[in-house]
């Protein structure tokens, strides 16, 4: 409450909203972005509001304890609101990656969590659950203080997401077994489901709590230990939480957090002899590399998801206004910073330049801002290097011959705001209709007919998501067939239920996250096989 205090204060005493977008306030603006009307956001050069929670853990948790990193290096992590540095973190390296396995491989061998039943081990998880939701907001501040989501989205959607996400894993630590099988002969056969081992999991920093608890969860209900490794942007909200599981009961060296960078502390989990298993999001790039890491050290078995370019498409029947503002959500959603993020819009040719203009009317209505301001829907994005790979490709886009409807502009000179870009008459052959673009930039292509835009959306060396946009149920029937992706929306987008699979077709990834099947990631299949004594009982 002390909190939501504070917070509702601190948003009173900025007051500076819905600035009108004008060249003094965007010198580097194109003239014809500020006829589009009115680009609705504060004022960058107002003071960035004061995030109402404090950074308290910034060591590496290995083996129960917060520690300095062997070489005593730290590196800083970011406000993606200015470019400040928020706070160094220890930079975990090889000695560290080492220490950290060393601390799971001991508490998977010798200490009580795989031995533990599974009742034990759902209590555990249920008091890790309560403790987030109980910490929900300074959780939620942290989240968008280190990677500038809205703080009303990671406040009010993802961290009780991840407090869902937990109580489901926590319901299914009781609840995994193995099977009986009737063999031809007489034998009694048992598969049993055991615990992999020690996992190594990286996780990416567009969702840094969502992919830890995507990636923790199942890896503690089926009684395994970690290792994970945050991304570099995005540490801190994984220490936060990675203490509470330690409060609700957690034994040490269960879970060891490592903060570091890729060609280091990464590569160091992907290729180490003592990990059985290797999870990883992040791009298809990495993907590669972290997935010949792991065949060429102990050949650990790898889950991946990856990189996306998914088609979201307007069939002709469509409720126009609705598929617009889907079609919108899809790509904006989360600073355009999703690996399944609808990046190319089809809309069919009957009703395509009724779409453009809307999506364009919305895009200029996007409200972008301090993402610890109430009613912004945009924020920063999460750095440099991404802000620059999107003004890369808004530059490809326009030389390459799309229409440039709406933004194209940085917003700014301090931070990585980017305005909500549009895109149409774009071409499949055009980089940014092929590329993983990870940024809020909309492009709209045009079709004719279902066979063409079956071809044409499979036409890709992706295939994470794809939405559909129809009532026509025959339409539906046949795209969702057609289409070679791990998830197909109909008319909806982005819905994460902790019991809905989640993963890629072709470079998108292999294997599933969340659901069921998640769970199939983190256990191995033992087979047990004893004669029969006396046949007749067959
Ligand atoms: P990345 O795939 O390189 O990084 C993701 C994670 O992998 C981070 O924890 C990073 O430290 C780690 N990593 C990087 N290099 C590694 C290596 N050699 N060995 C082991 N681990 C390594 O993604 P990055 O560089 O942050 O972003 C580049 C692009 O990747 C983005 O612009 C976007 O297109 C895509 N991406 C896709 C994500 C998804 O959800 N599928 C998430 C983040 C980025
Ligand atoms: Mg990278």
């Amino acid at each position: 409450m002390a909190m939501a205090r504070r917070l509702a204060s601190s948003l009173l005493s900025h007051s500076l909203y819905a600035a009108r977008c004008s060249s003094s306030l965007f010198p580097g603006a194109r003239t014809h972005d500020l006829a589009f009307g009115v680009l609705r956001m504060f004022s960058m050069a107002a003071e960035p509001i004061t995030p109402p929670v404090e950074v308290h853990h910034t060591q590496l948790l290995i083996d129960g304890k917060f520690v300095d990193s062997a070489s005593g290096k730290t590196f800083p992590t970011l406000d993606p609101r200015t470019g400040e540095v928020i706070a160094h973190v220890a930079e975990a390296d090889l000695e560290d990656v080492n220490r950290a396995v060393s601390a799971a491989r001991k508490a998977f061998d010798e200490g009580p969590w795989p031995k533990m039943t599974g009742y034990e081990r759902s209590h555990i998880l249920y008091r890790f659950a309560d403790l987030i939701e109980k910490h929900n907001d300074e959780i939620a501040a942290l989240e968008t203080w280190n990677s500038g989501k809205p703080y009303e989205h990671t406040s009010q959607k993802e961290v009780p997401l991840v407090t869902r996400l937990m109580r489901y894993y926590a319901g299914w630590a009781d609840k995994i077994h193995g099977l009986t099988v009737p063999a031809d002969g007489p034998y009694h056969v048992q598969v049993l489901h055991e615990p992999i081992g020690v996992a190594g999991q990286i996780i990416p920093w567009n969702f840094p709590l969502m992919m830890f608890a995507w990636k923790v969860g199942p890896a503690l209900a089926c009684g395994n230990t970690i290792v994970l490794k945050t991304a570099e942007q995005t540490p801190l909200s994984a220490l936060y939480v990675s203490k509470l599981l330690h409060e609700a009961g957690l034994p040490a060296g269960v879970l060891n957090v490592v903060s570091g960078f890729g060609p280091t502390a990464g590569a160091a989990i992907a290729s180490h002899m003592d990990i059985d298993k290797l999870v990883f999001t992040g791009s298809t790039v990495t993907g590669k590399i972290v997935l010949e890491l792991a065949a060429r050290s102990n050949l650990k078995p790898a889950t991946l998801e990856l990189g996306g370019k998914s088609p979201m498409i307007v069939m002709d029947d469509a409720d126009i206004d609705q598929a617009v503002e889907l079609a919108h959500f899809a790509l904006f959603f989360n600073q355009g910073q999703c690996c399944c993020a609808g990046s190319r819009t089809f809309v069919h040719e009957r009703v395509y330049d009724e779409f453009v203009e809307k999506s364009k009317a919305h895009a200029l209505k996007r409200i972008v801002g301090d993402p610890f301001k109430n009613g912004v829907q945009q924020g920063p994005q999460v750095d440099e290097k991404q802000l620059n790979k999107i003004m890369h490709y808004i530059e490809s886009g326009i030389n390459s011959g799309a229409t440039l409807v709406a933004g194209g502009n940085r917003i700014g000179n301090k931070g990585f705001y980017v305005q909500p870009t549009v895109f149409s008459d774009v071409k499949d052959e055009m980089a940014i209709a092929r590329e993983d673009i990870f940024g809020p930039v909309q492009s709209i292509l045009k079709f004719k007919d279902l066979d063409e835009i079956i071809r044409r959306a499979n036409a890709t060396e992706y295939g994470l998501a794809a939405g559909v946009f129809t009532n026509n149920m025959n339409t539906a029937n046949t795209l969702m067939r057609a289409l070679r992706v791990g998830t197909v929306w109909f008319n909806c987008f982005h819905v994460f239920d902790p019991t809905i699979p989640f993963g890629g077709y072709k470079m998108s990834g292999q294997g599933r996250e969340k659901g069921i099947d998640s769970l199939k990631n983190y256990l191995q299949v033992k087979a047990v096989v004893t004669p029969l004594k006396n046949p007749a009982w067959l």
